[in-house]
């Protein structure tokens, strides 16, 4: 990524600044850091060329094409892939994020139906099991957003049948040239079990796992889409 002075740009070089330094880091930390960014997220993210929303909704519209599923946005923030969705038909989208300020630009939009303000990872979701036809995510997993763990509960929430898609940075689970700082060893070995498990116990199947380029300028994307058995 090109070296940004801008105050603009001051949050997303904390987020990768944390990203690299996990220790340490409470989810308050994280929560506030995005409060703070609202008002420049997108502005931003579009400088960077951020390409994980457009990506995991393609991705999940070949999966989903129920235009009135129930769709979970997963760590939605300001609502770049509930606009994408929105773009795409889909009129059933439901935003979780822990920033309020975050899903307050993100109501503001227009695009979701339902908007929770709660952490993943602390607790159960507030969500039934089965509730949503789809979960989609972008940009969360990650050692200090969400852990791997989060993906049984993402499983308890979606019906069987229904479809996982997540886009996130290839460097936080193999080390990837140019982007060896963000390598994490034990988020690598958990991302690894988790997904394992999750086969073994034929709670869900991988059904495509796919690098892309451009994740946001300069980093390799993973795209991993899931059906729920
Ligand atoms: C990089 S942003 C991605 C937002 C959006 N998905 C996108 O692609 O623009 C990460 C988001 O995850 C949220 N987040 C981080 N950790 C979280 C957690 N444990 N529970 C819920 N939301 C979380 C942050 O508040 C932030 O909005």
């Amino acid at each position: 990524m090109a070296a940004d002075t801008s105050m603009e740009s001051s949050s997303l070089q904390q987020v990768l600044h944390h990203a690299r330094n996990a220790d340490g880091i409470g989810s308050n930390t994280i929560k506030d850091l995005y409060d703070h960014w609202t008002g420049s997220y997108d502005t931003d993210l579009l400088k960077q060329n951020y390409q994980g929303p457009t990506k995991v909704s393609a991705v999940l519209s070949e999966h989903c094409t129920d235009k009135s599923a129930s769709i979970l946005d997963c760590g939605c923030g300001t609502g770049l892939i509930g606009e994408k969705l929105h773009a795409l038909g889909y009129s059933n989208i439901t935003g979780l994020d822990i920033s309020q300020k975050s899903l307050d630009v993100a109501e503001q939009k227009g695009v979701y139906n339902n908007l929770v303000c709660t952490e993943v990872g602390k607790e159960k979701m507030p969500f039934g099991e089965d509730e949503f036809d789809a979960i989609i995510c972008s940009g969360c997993i990650l050692p200090t957003h969400m852990r791997p763990s989060c993906f049984r509960e993402w499983v308890r929430v979606v019906k069987p049948g229904g479809i996982i898609a997540l886009a996130m940075r290839q460097c936080y689970i193999e080390v990837v040239k140019g982007e060896e700082e963000y390598f994490s060893k034990d988020f690598q070995l958990e991302f690894g079990e988790v997904t394992q498990d999750l086969e073994r116990s034929k709670s869900w199947q991988i059904i495509s796992k796919t690098n892309f380029p451009q994740y946001y300028e300069g980093s390799l994307g993973l795209l991993v889409v899931s059906k729920v058995l």
